[in-house]
């Protein structure tokens, strides 16, 4: 009760500060005045070094940190509190293994006042925000991710989550840490193809919202293929600047109503593509994007020079630019596509590098709209 009137004075607006100092000041209020249900996107936190980031944690009374045990192996000394491990496998994204480190976390005696701090990849922000999400109905946490995927897609939005079944992420709520750190040191032991599973993202989001960031990141991605820098040095900056654009984009539009919708630039095709012949998603989005900017040309949303332009920096990236899928094929997926709504399936289309556009197209018309463009 106390609670409850505590919170609709707070949340008021013109009593924030007299109850905010009511509250911390207050030693008869025992508890921890942290909302449970956060929903305010996670303050980002650009950190150099590994070493600095459990000085973040320097005011929580208890820490405990889920991580991936490859991360563990290599990273675990920089995170002196408990840990509880997890192996980062689609498989292990599951119920049961949420519920196997619920039950560590009690064999911890983990209460509402412990910090849940994630470390690893996105298999890892997913899982391990979910527990933290759901454990006691949710303490608060922390994303440290260690893939380039996770630093600018997977840890930011909020959204986490577990697979069922075979089925991806189908239990899982919209709930944010409280902080992401983004910190590129974590790359330096990513193989090369995790690293190009981030890359198409990393690309996705500037084709998206900044053809100057675009042609920069391009610039420093050929640079480095040829041996003449230092690459993740060269794209440090870009991972920061993408990683701010999907908070930014996100905490706009939380629950994918609206613009948040752009993000899924290339990932009808590729959620096709995966399915049909099981590249990894990172593979597929990469062609999805380059397939986007196709049929953008075919429906005059954009010139062919845009589509061109695109296709060749793939290329020349090593990323993939062609399907392996055939266009019946492809069209039969997409129909059952589970971001179709009735009769009509929403692309994400490219007006050019910079600005995207979301584009409704009949289902019924699919094969005759994507008859050609390969
Ligand atoms: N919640 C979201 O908004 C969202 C968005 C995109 C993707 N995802 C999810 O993210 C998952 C994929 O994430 P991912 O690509 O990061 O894969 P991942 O978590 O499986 O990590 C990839 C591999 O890299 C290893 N690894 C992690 N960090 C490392 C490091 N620094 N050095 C060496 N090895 C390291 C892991 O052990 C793993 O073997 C999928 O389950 C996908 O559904 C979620």
């Amino acid at each position: 009760m106390i609670f409850q009137s505590v919170m609709k004075r707070f949340s008021s607006g013109f009593y924030d500060v007299e109850f905010y100092l009511f509250i911390v000041k207050n030693p008869l209020l025992n508890f921890n005045f942290a909302p449970m249900d956060n929903l305010n996107p996670a303050k980002l936190i650009e950190c150099a070094s590994i070493e600095e980031i459990p000085s973040l944690l320097h005011s929580e009374r208890r820490v405990v940190v889920i991580i991936d045990q490859t991360v563990k192996d290599l990273y675990g000394k920089y995170f002196p509190f408990e840990q509880i491990t997890a192996e980062a496998s689609e498989k292990n994204k599951s119920l049961q293994m949420a519920g196997e480190i619920a039950a560590r976390l009690m064999d911890l005696e983990a209460d509402r006042d412990t910090f849940i701090l994630v470390v690893g990849g996105g298999i890892l922000t997913d899982l391990g925000g979910f527990v933290a999400s759901t454990y006691f109905r949710g303490l608060r946490c922390g994303y440290v991710p260690t893939t380039l995927l996770a630093q600018v897609d997977a840890s930011l939005g909020g959204k986490n989550g577990v697979n069922l079944d075979g089925y991806k992420n189908i239990l899982g709520v919209i709930r944010q840490p409280e902080f992401t750190v983004i910190c590129p040191a974590f790359l330096k032991s990513l193989p090369l193809h995790e690293v190009n599973e981030g890359l198409s993202e990393l690309l996705k989001t500037f084709i998206l919202f900044s053809s100057d960031s675009y042609k920069g990141l391009v610039n420093s991605l050929m640079k480095a293929r040829s041996g003449a820098s230092d690459s993740m040095s060269m794209i440090a900056p870009y991972i920061s600047e993408a990683a701010r654009f999907k908070t930014q984009l996100t905490a706009r539009d939380l629950y994918e109503t609206g613009e948040r919708k752009l993000l899924n630039l290339g990932h009808t095709f590729a959620h096709a593509i995966e399915k049909e012949c099981g590249i990894s998603h990172g593979e597929a989005v990469a062609a999805g994007i380059v397939l986007a900017a196709k049929l953008s040309v075919k429906l005059s949303v954009t010139g062919k020079t845009t589509a061109e332009k695109i296709e060749n920096d793939f290329r020349l990236l090593g990323l993939r630019t062609a399907s392996p899928v055939n266009t019946m094929t492809l069209a039969d997926a997409i129909k059952r596509d589970k971001k179709r709504s009735g009769d009509i399936i929403t692309f994400i289309l490219i007006e050019k590098i910079g600005k995207c556009v979301t584009y409704p197209l009949p289902v019924n018309r699919l094969e005759e709209y994507l008859y050609d463009l390969y």
